[in-house]
Formats: structure tokens, sequence, C-alpha cells
């Protein structure tokens, strides 16, 4: 071999590995070194909202994701910011909305494309006393569920993929990411997102209502409530308390019994159970025998959440109480035969007032502090 041609291959041969270091110092910056940018992993426990003391254990458990204070303000950014829809107009606030206990005041809420849903929105809180989740139950866990209205072509109308690339390439998000879960921008997938969504939903812990100050000796409730929260509770009276809380053990007024979770409160009553407009439970399980039962939903904060049942039906809660008073369908296919034991008469028929005093009840229930909330609220206002 030629001299000449011994210095050429080695040349070549430096300049190849060259290049190479080149590239590599390329994808490492492509990588971004959170070190080197100066990004810290080291989340903190979250300590901010604590279970009121006449609440019972939460049923919830997150799936390995305990709550930091790091997860749960980058789950409060995603909460609100509508850059995770189609067109970067409509965020879970859109129809989860602080002042209405994160419902949505309209009967149907609407998507991006401007179509309507097909079910009422729900409000959002006290959701880790929960075991499935939508009015039908679809969902066995927040974050699973976090994921479906991005997805839902009548809500967000987006892909994952795309709002994993627009959260890589945005300013702020990757350092949140990494603070929160430590992972670098380019393995950032939607799992991360949806953790951080459901350690912010997760927060949303509502008991000060006027009926917990009573429960804990700094409020008195009037005489009309207190009659109110006696009917409640009374089998012969408006017999609420078998499907909502009694307010003595189960003081946050909704189903916590995984099993006991769905139910048929007699609002329809077609032919066969084929003919509900809507299967609710049964659309999920399949089986005949769930269709037509939803979630029982909480009766806190009813007097922010109107309107009310899984397709919004009633606008007021006259509407609701007149229903259980007169209104039960008997014949209803998978009618709550226990819990809706005065459906053969219509219902539990209440007096003017005794109606009166049944709302003026369930208004105590109201949290105002909630809904004000600056914890909750929109971080980008
Ligand atoms: C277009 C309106 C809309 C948007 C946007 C939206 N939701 Fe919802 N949400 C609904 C409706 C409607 C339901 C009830 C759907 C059903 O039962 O099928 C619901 C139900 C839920 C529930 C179930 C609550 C329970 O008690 O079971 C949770 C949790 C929730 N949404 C969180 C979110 C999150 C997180 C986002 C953003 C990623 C979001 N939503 C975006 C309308 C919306
Ligand atoms: C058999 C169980 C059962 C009994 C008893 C019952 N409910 Fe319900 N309640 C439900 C279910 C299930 C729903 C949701 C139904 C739907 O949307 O289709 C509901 C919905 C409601 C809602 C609407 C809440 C919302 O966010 O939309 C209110 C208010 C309510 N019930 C109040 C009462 C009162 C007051 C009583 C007693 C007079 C009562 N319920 C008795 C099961 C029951």
């Amino acid at each position: 071999m030629k001299a000449t041609t011994l210095y050429t291959i080695i040349l070549l041969a430096v300049l190849a590995s060259t290049f190479a270091g080149c590239k590599k110092e390329e994808e490492e910056e492509d990588k971004k070194d959170p070190n080197e940018l100066g990004w810290v992993y080291n989340p903190t426990p979250y300590t901010g909202a604590a279970i009121p003391r006449n609440f019972p254990q939460p049923t919830y458990v997150a799936n390995n994701n305990p709550l930091t204070n790091e997860g749960v303000q980058l789950g409060r950014m995603l909460f609100y910011d509508p850059i995770l829809s189609g067109d970067s107009t409509l965020a879970c606030a859109g129809c989860h909305k602080q002042e209405n206990a994160f419902v949505d005041s309209r009967t149907f809420s609407i998507g991006i494309d401007g179509l309507p849903g097909k079910r009422h929105s729900m409000p959002l809180f006290n959701l880790m006393y929960s075991s499935r989740f939508f009015w039908d139950g679809r969902a066995a866990n927040l974050a699973e569920l976090a994921l479906m209205p991005v997805e839902d072509p009548l809500e967000m109308h987006e892909s994952w993929p795309n709002n994993i690339a627009k959260l890589q390439a945005h300013p702020n998000y990757p350092k949140l990411f990494y603070e929160a879960f430590g992972v670098e921008p380019a393995d950032l997938t939607k799992e991360h997102a949806a953790k951080a969504l459901e350690q912010f939903m997760l927060i949303l812990i509502s008991g000060n209502s006027k009926f917990d100050k009573a429960v804990r000796g700094t409020a008195e409730l009037t005489e009309a409530e207190e009659r109110g929260f006696i009917l409640f509770n009374d089998n012969l009276g408006a017999d609420c308390f078998h499907c909502h809380g009694d307010g003595s053990a189960n003081q946050v007024f909704q189903e916590i019994n995984a099993v006991r979770q769905f139910r048929n409160n007699g609002l329809d009553d077609p032919a066969t159970p084929q003919g509900f407009d809507d299967y609710g439970f049964g659309e999920f399980t399949g089986n005949v025998s769930d269709y037509g039962k939803f979630k029982v939903p909480s009766l806190r904060n009813l007097r922010f959440t109107a309107p009310y049942m899984h397709d919004g039906r009633f606008a007021t809660l006259e509407e609701v109480v007149d229903h259980y008073s007169t209104g039960v369908k008997p014949n209803s296919p998978n009618i709550d035969a226990g819990g809706m034991e005065f459906a053969y008469q219509g219902g539990v028929q209440l007096t003017q007032q005794e109606k009166a005093d049944l709302i003026a009840f369930l208004l105590t229930l109201s949290d105002e502090e909630f809904v004000t909330d600056p914890r909750f609220s929109n971080p980008f206002e």
C-alpha cells in the first residue's frame, strides 16, 4: 500500500469519526439534556387539599400516580389549555366550568365542530369516591378517561400523536413535564398528560357547604332545612338516602358502593329495555338488565349544576322533586325496585311544604367556596 493511500484512509477515518461526533452531539442537543437546561426532577408531595373530616375514606386508588405539587399544577394547566383540541379553541374547562361546579350549564355540550354531544356534562368533584366514570361507567379510572374527550369527534376532536407533538414544541410544557414526571421531551407520551389530568381532578374536593359546617358545628341549619334533611332520610318521607347517601355514614351524598353505583330512577318507560333512547350502563356492560341505568350522581352543589339528569331534562330542582314525588314510571324496565319502592304509586307523594323543605335541605349541600377556590381556577387568567 502506498503511503498516500494509507494517509487518505486515515484522513477519511478521522473525518468520519469527527462527523459521527458532530452527529452525536446534534442528537444530544435534540434530546435536550435537562441537567444542562437547569431542569430539576424533584417533585414534592401535594399538600393542598385534605379530605374533610366528616367524609369517609376515599375508595378510588390512582394507579402508580402519587399526587405532587408539580403534577397537580401541570394537570391544572392542561385542563384549562385549549391546546389539546383540534382547533385549539376548546379545553376540558370549556365543558367543565368551575362556576358550575365543573359541569356545563348547557343541556348538551358543544364540541369544536359545533355539534352537540349526546349526554349532559358531569360535575367534577369528590371523584375519589367513584369507581367508574361517565354516566354509563365506561371509564375505569380517571387517567384512562382523561384520554377520551380529546379523541371524541363530538368533543375536542384531536389525535394524541398531534397533541404530543404540540406539547413537545411548546416553550413551557417540556420543562413542566420533566419536573412532574422526570420525562425528557422525546419520551413524552399521552399517559404522562393523562396522569397530570388525573392528579388535578383528584384535588377537586368539595366539603365546605353549609351542611358540612353544620356537621362540624360552625353553622346551623334553619328549621325548614332540618325538616328537609329528615324527609330525605325517611323511608316514608322522600326516601332519597338509599341511593344518594344519608348524611350520617355517607356525607358525600353520592353512591360510594361500586356495585350499586348504576341505577334506574324511573325516568322513562319504553315497552322493552331496547326502547330506551340511551342504554346507559347497559351500553357499556352489554347486559340488557343494565339498560336504562345511569351513574347515581352526587347531590352536592346542585345550586350550580342545572340542568339535571344524564340528558339535562330537568331545568330546576322543583322539576326533579316533582319527578320523585309523582312522576316516577313504575313500568320502567330495570327500575331499581328497592330504591324506588313507591314507584307503584308514581313516587313518594310529597306535599308542597315537604317539597319546599326538601329543596331547602338540598341547597345546603352547595359549596360556595369550591366554585371560587383559586386552586381550581384557570391558571392562565
Ligand atoms: C365537549 C364537552 C366536553 C369536553 C371538552 C370535556 N368533557 Fe368531560 N364530560 C363531558 C360530558 C358530556 C360528560 C358525560 C359523558 C358521558 O357520560 O358519556 C363528561 C364526563 C366527564 C367525566 C366523568 C365524571 C364522573 O363523575 O363520572 C370526567 C372525569 C371528565 N368528563 C373529565 C374531562 C376532562 C379531563 C376533559 C379534558 C381532557 C374533558 N372532560 C373534556 C363533556 C366534555
Ligand atoms: C333508586 C335510586 C334513587 C333514589 C331513591 C333517588 N335517586 Fe336521585 N338519582 C338517581 C339516579 C340513578 C340519578 C341519575 C339518573 C339519570 O340521569 O338518568 C339520579 C339523579 C338525581 C338528581 C340529578 C343530579 C344531577 O347532577 O343531574 C337529583 C337532583 C336527584 N337525583 C335527587 C334525588 C332526590 C331529592 C331523591 C329523593 C326524593 C332521589 N334523588 C332519590 C337515583 C336515585
